[in-house]
């Protein structure tokens, strides 16, 4: 079972559109169960509805994701992805690397999904391909660059979609932590960033997380 935090919602409408989200086929819940039970965080499930409600609208050749962990949204993604497209996933952890490789198999993706170990800050600099959709989830910290090197490749009318925005709620509130409150900073100049970004129409929703969603304009210069 998938980690049951309401989010951003009350626990009655969590829970009563929770049941439209659950997914229907085995492996998605076991994959689910292994995220919660070894604490490895995934995408909530509407949020990995919105992502598929947005592979079909762009209906892309190819999509990158920069945060594969255990290949739960990667798996979701390449199941909505036309016929002849691709995912390319990057992941920096050999552990999660592996463990996404046996899911991939077991969901018989192995062709649709092009799973990359290394750290996507140093891969996307030299990176050749460029996208219709990325999708980022990764270390809040690296946000800034994420999206900076995935702007870059992505074609214009393109979308990029950022997990994480709210963060449970922490960009409102300070925190004693001090690691936190760092990484609190770094996201909360993102966002005003993020949405002042005259080179895409940006919004931040309270889905999961907080997803940013971001629409590359056709031109630099316009507004
Ligand atoms: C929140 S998890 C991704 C969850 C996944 N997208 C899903 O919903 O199923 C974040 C992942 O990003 C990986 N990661 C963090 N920094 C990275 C980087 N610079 N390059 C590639 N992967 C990175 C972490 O190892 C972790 O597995």
């Amino acid at each position: 079972m998938i980690n049951k935090t309401p989010g951003f919602l009350s626990e009655d409408i969590f829970n009563y559109l929770d049941k439209f989200d659950t997914p229907t086929d085995d492996l998605l819940l076991a994959i689910e169960s292994f995220a919660l039970q070894n604490r490895i965080p995934i995408l909530s499930r509407q949020s990995a509805k919105l992502l598929e409600f947005l592979v079909s609208v762009q209906s892309p050749d190819r999509v990158l994701e920069i945060g594969t962990a255990i290949a739960y949204s990667a798996i979701r993604i390449a199941r909505t992805l036309p016929e002849d497209s691709k995912l390319d996933t990057i992941e920096i952890s050999k552990n999660n690397y592996s463990l996404a490789s046996d899911f991939v198999k077991r969901a018989g993706l192995q062709d649709k999904i092009n799973i990359v170990l290394g750290n996507a800050l140093e891969l996307l600099t030299t990176w050749k391909n460029t996208y219709n959709l990325i999708f980022i989830d990764a270390d809040k910290r690296d946000y800034p660059l994420h999206y900076h090197n995935a702007k870059k490749i992505l074609n214009p009318g393109g979308i990029i979609l950022i997990d994480n925005l709210l963060w449970k709620g922490r960009v409102t509130r300070d925190s004693q932590d001090v690691e936190k409150e760092k990484s609190i900073a770094i996201l909360k100049q993102f966002n005003e960033d993020f949405i002042k970004d005259r080179e895409v129409q940006s919004l931040i929703l309270p889905v999961g997380d907080g997803l940013g969603l971001a629409l590359k304009k056709e031109s630099k210069n316009e507004d």
